[in-house]
């Protein structure tokens, strides 16, 4: 697997944050601003974040779009990809819509670090949870078929902290704040209505 399977590297968004900051939801105005309300899935802007075997399609967005409470994503991994180990203190729900791979988790939020994760199969149809605050981490382990899955998050928008591995002490991971597809949006702040 080795360099190929790691995913999300640093990010150089800059030179589209002006093409795109007019996406960006200002205090809720999205309404003003001409976005439709019933929008085409395929037709949302898609991105790899600077890794190649990742999609990521913000469907209904804090940043984007203004909504408060819950966020809504579309990704897909390719054969062999992985998300980073990560944990966060909001809720997280999968769907699984097609294609097969593991779920690992470290249910060790009491211990310094993660150790060595759970190892769940997932599969087309299924749905599980990230409990809140444990290190978890999902892999296309199927060396044949594209993952797609939907993630709710709650709460947006989300505060990751990424580990290089199980190992790591909770307190040495990096927190990703914005995380990479909040990046854009939050570097053009709503302005206050007056
Ligand atoms: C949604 O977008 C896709 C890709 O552009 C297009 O093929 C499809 O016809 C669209 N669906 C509708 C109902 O417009
Ligand atoms: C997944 O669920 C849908 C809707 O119930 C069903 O049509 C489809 O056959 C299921 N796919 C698999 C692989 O189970």
């Amino acid at each position: 697997m080795g360099v190929q399977s790691v995913i999300f590297f640093s990010l150089t968004l800059l030179f589209c944050l002006k093409a795109e900051a007019s996406h960006c939801s200002t205090h809720g105005r999205e309404q003003h601003a001409g976005l439709r309300l019933v929008k085409n899935i395929s037709e949302l802007p898609q991105d790899n974040y600077g890794s190649p075997g990742l999609s990521h399609i913000t469907i209904a967005g804090s940043f984007l779009h203004g909504i408060k409470e819950v966020e809504l994503w579309l990704q897909t991994l390719a054969p062999g990809w992985r998300t980073p180990i990560n944990r966060h203190s909001c809720e997280e729900v999968f769907v699984v819509l097609k294609g097969s791979g593991t779920l690992y988790l470290a249910p060790n939020s009491h211990l310094e670090y993660p150790g060595q994760p759970q190892e769940f199969p997932i599969f087309t149809n299924c749905t599980f949870h990230a409990p809140v605050n444990e290190a978890h981490q999902v892999w296309n382990t199927n060396q044949d078929e594209d993952l797609h899955f939907l993630v709710i998050i709650s709460r947006p928008p989300i505060k990751a902290f990424i580990y290089d591995d199980w190992f790591m002490p909770h307190t040495a991971a990096n927190l990703k704040f914005p995380i990479f597809w909040d990046e854009q949006c939050f570097q053009t702040p709503a302005k206050d209505e007056l």
